[in-house]
């Protein structure tokens, strides 16, 4: 299983953003996307995602044609299998850190959120202990791009989607990041980021090069 894409393009505005990208990314491995500012690191994941449909061109996941899938059948997608890495990407201000990653909610009398074993772990393992209750809206940059990778944690998701996922992050907790996302790919997910952080990059398994 993987995800293969061949050919994709983008136009918006008549201007080409992406021309021709192909690129395999293998379960059990992390791609990173790299290339200047402006070269379509953020477009092309986010038409691996499913999230924008490319201009022309093909992508396979799972040996399916997605970009034949319907609405339904893409939101089983982002449901079942794959997790955004996205600063800001997805997390609801006004809840808890700990709705935000298991998106259960706990008691609606006491308006206590859910909290588990699991969750406790992993938001040790994110540098996040003890901020289980707090909103998100509190958090910093960073902090919130911490949930984003404990959720995808929580949910042992297929596919991990992330933009760079270390930009808001101090020397220690990229390192840290750099470490889960490895280890996600190591247990078998398929993590595509995209990226300028160097270190970050060279521990990948494979680099796809974007020209500006
Ligand atoms: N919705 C949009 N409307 C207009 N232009 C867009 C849109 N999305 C992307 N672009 C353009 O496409 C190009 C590629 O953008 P993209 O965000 O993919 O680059 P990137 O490689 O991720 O850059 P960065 O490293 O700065 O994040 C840019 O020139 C951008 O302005
Ligand atoms: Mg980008």
């Amino acid at each position: 299983m993987s995800i293969e894409a061949s050919g994709l393009s983008v136009s918006i505005d008549k201007r080409t953003v992406l021309s021709g990208e192909s690129l395999t990314a293998s379960m059990g491995e992390m791609s990173a996307l790299v290339g200047p500012s402006g070269s379509g690191k953020t477009t092309l994941l986010n038409c691996l995602g499913l999230l924008l449909k490319p201009t022309g061109g093909q992508i396979y996941l799972e040996d399916q044609d997605a970009a034949a899938w319907n609405d339904r059948r893409k939101l089983k997608f982002w449901q079942k299998r794959a997790a955004f890495i996205y600063q800001d990407y997805g997390l609801i201000a006004e809840e808890s850190v700990a709705y935000n990653i298991t998106l259960k909610a706990g008691s609606l009398f006491r308006n206590r959120p859910y909290i588990d074993d699991r969750l406790t772990e992993i938001l040790d393992v994110v540098g996040l202990s003890g901020r289980a209750k707090d909103a998100a809206s509190v958090l910093s940059g960073g902090e919130k791009q911490r949930v984003g990778i404990a959720r995808a944690l929580y949910k042992e998701a297929s596919y991990i989607f992330a933009d760079e996922p270390t930009a808001s992050l101090d020397a220690d907790n990229r390192e840290t990041i750099t470490g889960l996302l490895r280890q996600a790919a190591g247990r078998g997910a398929c993590v595509l980021i995209a990226t300028h952080d160097e270190r970050l990059a060279s521990e990948a398994d494979h680099l796809h090069i974007l020209a500006s």
